[in-house]
């Protein structure tokens, strides 16, 4: 709900559990009131909430509530450089002079229906009449631009998306040295931050750490969102807890360079922002033009970590383009760890006729079967079948596929160009590169430039022309490596600093044309693994390759840790072989599959050297899949055991009706003499009685307080799993 209550000049914005309340100041300043747990008397509250004219540490307002004693502690809704607050702006302009003051000045508001689409740009839900929308408009009085502020209010989710556009209503142009999608100041609390933070083959570890005075940052300068960190960050309590306590959880629709920055300032208030990183950045708005921030999502959660993360799986989920459409996930065979780069029609034939019987939708064609790609050293950019590996091209591999009742699938960089290619040498100008300097390959490989519009064209003719020749329904879309060397041929010197944002729109640009030309096609992300696991994808692609570490006890925290912001649905897991190929852990197979269920399943190894009894629990594994899928698509998800503090590590999915349920409990290490461990499942129903495993049987109750034999007797990187359902 969003209501413009015009006594006390506020906006009122309540999802089922949260309120969040802004004030248009008798000088037209927008001043942030009240964001939380809900508060439901909106009338009789609003003139106390809305009359506070100081925080703990000081007055800020005077008793006219019309000018300001000091700004530099007023919550300002969208604060802007140079009038008096000196924590950090969200917005920085600049306009013909060269100067960064701005003032903005409430205008007008608007509250309607529904919500518009972005596109190319990524966004939540486009079209839902469940949602409301508010625009408030604010004016600069400095340089005659215009600011407007959108909230669209996901009431069942206590979710708020948020994002602000700058149109350039003066004559002349400016420039934006940063816009923010969103800005919230708290006052002052013991707020601690999680951020998710990593490396390549270690995603999206937990990290939760006190803030305190100053400015506490995480960001991409890597031209993509990175393995490093998630442009995702939670304020919560101290007792904040998976299942009690207040979390705040922000994160952005968005796949390149970030910024997600908490400031304590000196009285203890923070302020916290999401949007594109400033570093390295500006925009020149001519006269006319408009400016998209993109969009930035809220959650409310008073139930503790857990509550947020179900918050965000359902906004994914329900909302987020093609994470919300119902594209059946094949359970698939990858050829990648199995055979690397040592592909041909007749290695292919036999490793898919190795895997008949075993219910596998989909074979994937990984890396290597274009151009002369013998290694990782050629060939991006030529989309054409490899000659002399597939002489016939793909015809027979396709057939292969569809005589053991598989569908075909096949990877693409499409991002990307060799130097060694028939593409450099037609267009040595086409990758990213500044005059007067070689620019540096990373993997034998250089990035294309995306901001120009025939380079789009070409990707998108080249993938089409192969997606158009054969029957494939699956997609692997990678991107390997970080973007340096920033700079455009097509742009101008003005402009140059626009490159990072305009070369993701470009590739929005480029997925938008290919997801709907091919909408059979399900598209999936990888960078490396997850280097660019964010909504922004997901908004194109329902599922992201979750990581290149396919170790089962390394994804544990892998898993876990991305959790926190993206359902299971949106990661893409495989047994692989063992020793593993990046850790050289060997694992039990069952633990392998156990890990990987609750995900989009497959696998990456070759059927060909495995046991019989290996094969046998491959049938037992995708039978196991197909009774999880529903759970997986629409469950609730609830973290138990983290793997970042305990030994062992588990979850469960929860049907939404409360009838079926499924759990895993891993043990990373076993500690001699240790207890024994029950495993207390979460999400049940109270009163149901829930059939375990096909045997025992227990009252919700029971299995939530007391709970279920999880380590009697475990080995190292053992699992164990329970299937519930209601009797
Ligand atoms: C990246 C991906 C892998 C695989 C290779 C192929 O590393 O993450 O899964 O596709 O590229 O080169």
């Amino acid at each position: 709900m969003i209501k413009f209550i015009s006594g006390t000049d506020s906006f009122y914005l309540s999802t089922d559990n949260s309120s969040y309340v802004i004030k248009i100041l008798k000088d037209d300043m927008l001043c942030h009131r009240y964001y939380g747990q809900k508060i439901s008397a909106e009338e009789t509250e609003l003139p106390y909430l809305c009359g506070r004219k100081s925080n703990s540490s000081g007055e800020f307002l005077d008793e006219e509530n019309t000018c300001f004693v000091s700004k530099e502690n007023t919550p300002f809704e969208y604060p802007v450089f140079g009038d008096g607050d000196l924590r950090n702006p969200a917005m920085i302009t600049e306009n013909r002079f060269g100067q960064r003051t701005s003032r903005l000045i409430y205008k007008s508001h608007r509250i309607t229906k529904g919500k518009k689409s972005l596109s190319p740009l990524p966004s939540f839900d486009v079209g839902t009449e469940d949602v409301d929308t508010l625009e408030i408009i604010l004016s600069d009085s400095v340089s005659g631009y215009e600011v407007s502020l959108f909230y669209s209010v996901f009431e069942k989710e206590d979710a708020i998306t948020r994002r602000a556009e700058i149109r350039n209503t003066s004559d002349t142009d400016i420039k934006i040295l940063s816009a923010q999608s969103m800005s919230v100041d708290f006052e002052p609390r013991d707020f601690e931050l999680i951020t998710l933070n990593g490396a390549w083959a270690r995603e999206r570890y937990i990290e939760r750490r006190p803030i305190t005075a100053g400015s506490l940052a995480i960001e991409s300068r890597r031209g993509a969102t990175g393995h490093q960190g998630n442009p995702f960050a939670a304020l919560v309590d101290k007792n904040t807890t998976e299942d009690s306590g207040i979390s705040y959880g922000f994160a952005l629709v968005y796949s390149g360079n970030y910024k997600a920055a908490a400031e304590v300032d000196q009285y203890g208030s923070l302020r916290f922002q999401i949007g594109i990183n400033p570093f390295n950045f500006d925009w020149t708005l001519a006269p006319g033009e408009t400016f998209v921030t993109p969009e930035a999502i809220s959650v409310f959660s008073a139930e503790g970590l857990n509550g947020m993360s179900r918050r965000f799986h359902n906004m994914c989920r329900k909302h987020l383009g093609k994470s919300a459409a119902s594209l059946k996930r094949p359970l698939v065979i990858n050829s990648w760890e199995a055979m690397y780069f040592d592909i041909n029609d007749r290695a292919v034939e036999q490793f898919v006729n190795n895997c008949k019987g075993l219910d596998i939708d989909t074979f994937v064609l990984d890396d290597g079967w274009f151009g002369v790609r013998d290694d990782d050293s050629t060939s991006l950019g030529d989309w054409f079948v490899h000659k002399t590996k597939f002489p016939d091209g793909l015809k027979n591999v396709v057939r292969v596929c569809r005589e053991n009742g598989m569908n075909f699938g096949l990877w693409f960089e499409p991002e990307m160009i060799s130097p060694k290619s028939e593409l450099f040498k037609a267009h040595p100008d086409w990758c990213i590169h500044v005059e007067n300097k070689k620019p540096l390959e990373s993997r034998s490989q250089l990035v294309l430039d995306m901001t120009r519009g025939e380079i789009i064209d070409f990707v998108y003719d080249s993938v089409a022309a192969i997606l158009d020749e054969y029957d494939i329904s699956y997609v692997k879309w990678d991107m390997n490596r970080n973007i340096t060397d920033i700079g455009s041929a097509a742009l101008p010197a003005e402009k140059q600093d626009e490159f990072y944002h305009r070369y993701i729109l470009g590739v929005y640009e480029l997925m938008h044309r290919l997801t709907e030309a091919f909408p059979h096609v399900l598209f999936e992300g990888c960078a490396g693994g997850g280097g660019r696991f964010d909504f922004g994808i997901l908004y194109y692609m329902p599922q992201i390759w979750t990581s290149d570490d396919t170790d089962a006890i390394e994804r544990l925290k892998i898993q876990y840790g991305t959790s926190l912001v993206y359902p299971t649905s949106a990661m893409t897991a495989h047994v692989s072989a063992c020793p593993n190929h990046q850790t050289r852990r060997t694992v039990p197979f069952k633990t392998r599959g156990d890990v990987a269920q609750v995900c989009n399943f497959g696998y990456e190894l070759d059927v060909a050297k495995l046991s019989d009894d290996e094969k046998a629990m491959i049938k037992e594994q995708t039978a196991l899949h197909r009774k999880l899928e529903d759970l997986i698509a629409t469950g609730d998800f609830y973290r138990i055991d983290s793997p970042f503090e305990t030994e062992f590590c588990s979850w469960e999915l929860v049907s939404a009706d409360k009838k079926r349920a499924f759990a895993v409990f891993a043990t990373q290490k076993v500690t001699a003499n240790r207890g024994g461990y029950y495993l207390k499942l979460k999400g049940l129903d109270p009163e149901k009685i829930y059939r375990i495993n096909g045997k025992l049987k227990l009252h919700g109750d029971t299995l939530m307080n007391y709970g279920l034999p999880a380590a009697d007797n475990p080995t190292d990187f053992s699992t164990v799993t329970f299937e519930l359902e209601e009797e």
